[in-house]
């Protein structure tokens, strides 16, 4: 069915109702789902894409596009890397018939491309960081016009400013992804502790914090940095961390500074995963009484991170052999589990441990260390 182009006031109400969620929204993909629904309403497309540059892999990708998943194409390819090239904005009446045109992705889904506008954006050093790209100009004329153009700039001037700073929230939380991920590798190398340790740690918390009613965005970051809690371990002398059998109280003294020192390595930041990741090694052998390290906090002057992955913490390493001590049954386990509620534990997780204990030895066979 034809449409119309829209009339001033039609137009005016789009972009406020848009430039709206998008300044407000620090998702990417979803910046960049409003950006690509703001430019097809504003200049009756059927479909509009928005094009960010890869250039670790030198590469032109989209997250979403109408009915289209990621598709990513090399740099340069394309009418969009030609415009991305070149700086210069393109309109094509038949895209089979430009040569620029990488039909690819048409053979593959079926769609027809015909008429399209590819324009490129910059950020505020002026860079050109990505393109918008509509396809299929819906009104009767069916080619876009110079007046389309001028629309689509203005969406991109004043999307490129939420997109870019979204885009640099986003690199922010990869990055410390990327230092969790591998100061847990090094803590893992460094201790004869066995190498899945972690990873069923981790996931040991996210299902007790789901079961305590935590967000899925709560516990998928507890999940995040819950492998980091011995990481004060590496600078624990080898002849300590891997003795066989009983400490002496001046090595148990050196092997509980294991806290201490990892919440040194990690405070300082203000960033939420490595802020939530230096609790987590602080606070992992407080306990519920008070009676723990290094600290002597007690009850909910514990960390909700810190006193869940206390349990995972306890729960595998009873489940685990260790240099010290062999593993222990499951009914030795849940006695002890049971003795320690309200007394090492918190009680209220302690009683969700014990209602999610079969998903929990589901995880641990999963994740054992033998192979
Ligand atoms: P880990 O091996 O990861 O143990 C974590 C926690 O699990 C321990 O914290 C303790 O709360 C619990 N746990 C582990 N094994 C046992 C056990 O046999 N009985 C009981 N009741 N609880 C157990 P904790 O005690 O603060 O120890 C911290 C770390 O110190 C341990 O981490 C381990 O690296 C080291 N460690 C503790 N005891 C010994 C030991 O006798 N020999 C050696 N070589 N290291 C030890
Ligand atoms: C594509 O849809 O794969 C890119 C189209 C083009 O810019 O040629
Ligand atoms: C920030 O540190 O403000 C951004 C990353 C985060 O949400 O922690
Ligand atoms: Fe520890
Ligand atoms: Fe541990």
């Amino acid at each position: 069915m034809l449409k119309t182009d829209l009339s001033s006031d039609q137009l005016l109400s789009i972009i406020f109702d848009y430039m709206a969620k998008i300044s407000s929204e620090t998702s990417l993909d979803r910046v960049l789902v409003l950006m690509a629904n703001m430019g097809r309403e504003m200049i009756v497309a059927d479909r509009c894409t928005v094009w960010l540059i890869d250039e670790v892999n030198q590469e032109l990708f989209t997250t979403v596009a109408h009915g289209v998943k990621e598709i990513r194409i090399p740099v340069g390819s394309g009418v969009v890397g030609h415009a991305i090239a070149t700086g210069e904005p393109i309109i094509i009446e038949d895209a089979y018939a430009d040569p620029r045109h990488n039909s690819d992705n048409d053979k593959k889904s079926g769609y027809v491309t015909k008429s399209m506008i590819t324009i490129p954006f910059r950020n505020n050093d002026g860079n050109i960081i990505g393109a918008y790209q509509a396809i299929n100009k819906l009104t009767a004329a069916e080619t876009f016009t110079t007046k389309d153009m001028e629309l689509l700039s203005l969406a991109a001037s004043y999307a490129g400013k939420s997109l870019e700073s979204v885009m640099l929230h986003q690199e922010i939380i990869d990055t410390q992804r990327e230092i969790i991920s591998t100061m847990g590798e090094i803590g893992e190398l460094r201790s004869k502790e066995t190498g899945n340790h972690v990873r069923r740690v981790a996931e040991y918390s996210y299902a007790l914090a789901l079961g305590l009613g935590m967000s899925e965005r709560e516990a998928d970051v507890l999940r995040t940095v819950s492998p980091m809690h011995d990481i004060g371990k590496v600078a624990i002398p080898d002849s300590v961390l891997n003795k066989p059998g009983k400490l002496t109280d001046e090595e148990y003294d050196t092997i509980k500074s294991h806290t201490k020192i990892g919440h040194q390595l990690l405070r300082g930041s203000r960033r939420e995963l490595l802020l939530a990741a230096s609790i987590v090694a602080e606070q992992h052998h407080e306990k519920w009484d008070g009676s723990g390290y290094p600290k002597g906090l007690r009850g909910e002057e514990i960390h909700i991170y810190g006193r869940i992955t206390a349990v995972a913490d306890v729960f595998d390493a009873l489940s685990a052999e260790r240099v010290y001590k062999p593993a222990w049954p499951l009914d030795r386990i849940e006695k002890l589990f049971r003795e320690e509620r309200g007394r090492h534990f918190d009680p209220a997780i302690v009683d969700v441990f014990f209602d999610l204990l079969p998903q929990l030895v589901e995880i641990r066979d999963r994740l054992s260390d033998d192979i």
